[in-house]
């Protein structure tokens, strides 16, 4: 019960990541406002809570849409008097080479990824302000700290939410509210649809993924979900302004060495 009391909004909580963060936060005694864009995602995701011994309400927000955020936080006031954790955690992501790029694919991004980060903090910081206490937590990505062809607008987005989040953070550190970024690795959900079905081999395309890995697999949602449960908490009261990585090693291996293992990388040899 690491977050017991603590009212948790959690954003894209229909599928993946978010209905994990939502279901373990509501495990460790959060009580949780599920939002997504569409109700037949979120609410069994808040029933299932509630079937389960949680607490939690479904509240539809397409974080693209400012109206709909507003009335997120109003219904979350109501219901629950305050809000302890913001994860902003709806995300889209498609492979499209620069030149294939249209406009529009650049905004649809934005508008979730950037600006649906920006309002959703956006209109929870007067009441984090108020209670004199805020904890929010941004799930970028490891496309933060490199890039990957055909996700400019995704990459742009997300290295701008690490932006915002330095900079929500030092505004608001002395104010008792912390901003941290959390970055997953590849982990396996239907973000990755799209972009598996464009892969002329999709098995391939694993093990490819794989091989740059050094754990040697993809993550769970859990282990990210987990991670969020730790910045949430009150034992990672000293911590504002991180990106935290999770990603079973991918970005500190400067190039895989699948192709090339040998006995002594194996282990063994010493002594
Ligand atoms: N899966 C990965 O490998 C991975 C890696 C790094 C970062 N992430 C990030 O994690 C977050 C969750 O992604 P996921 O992997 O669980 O993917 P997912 O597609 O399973 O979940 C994303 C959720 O966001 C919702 N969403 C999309 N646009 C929305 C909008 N405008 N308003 C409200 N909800 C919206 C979707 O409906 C979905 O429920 C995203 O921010 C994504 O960028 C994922």
């Amino acid at each position: 019960m690491r977050l017991s009391g603590k009212v948790a909004v959690v954003t894209g909580a229909g599928a993946g990541i978010g209905k994990s963060i939502a279901e373990i936060f509501a495990k460790e005694g959060a009580k949780v406002v599920v939002s997504t864009r569409r109700a037949a995602n979120g609410q069994p995701v808040a029933a299932e809570i509630v079937r389960n011994g949680g607490q939690a309400i479904f509240v539809k927000c397409d974080v693209s849409i400012e109206e709909d955020i507003k009335v997120m936080i109003e219904k979350t006031l109501e219901e629950y008097g305050r809000i302890d954790v913001l994860v902003n955690n709806a995300g889209v992501n498609f492979v499209k080479s620069f030149e294939e790029l249209k406009p529009e694919d650049w905004d649809r991004v934005m508008n979730t990824d950037l600006r649906g980060t920006f309002l959703c903090s956006w209109y929870s910081i007067p009441h984090m302000l108020k209670q004199g206490k805020g904890n929010i937590i941004n799930i970028t990505s490891v496309h933060t700290l490199a890039g990957l062809p055909g996700a400019a607008p995704y990459d742009a987005a997300k290295w701008a939410v690490v932006g915002l989040t330095k900079s929500m953070a030092v505004e608001f550190a002395s104010r008792n509210i912390r901003v941290n970024a959390l970055s997953p690795g590849l982990i396996d959900t239907q973000i990755w649809d799209d972009i598996k079905a464009a892969a002329p081999d999709m098995g391939e395309c694993l093990t490819y993924w794989k091989s740059n890995i050094p754990a040697g697999r993809v993550g769970t949602p859990e282990e990210i979900a987990y991670t969020a449960v730790f910045l949430a908490s009150d034992e990672a009261s000293y911590i504002t302004g991180a990106n935290i990585v999770a990603d079973g090693g991918m970005t500190s291996q400067l190039i895989s060495q699948e192709p090339f293992k040998s006995k002594s990388l194996e282990g063994g040899s010493h002594g």
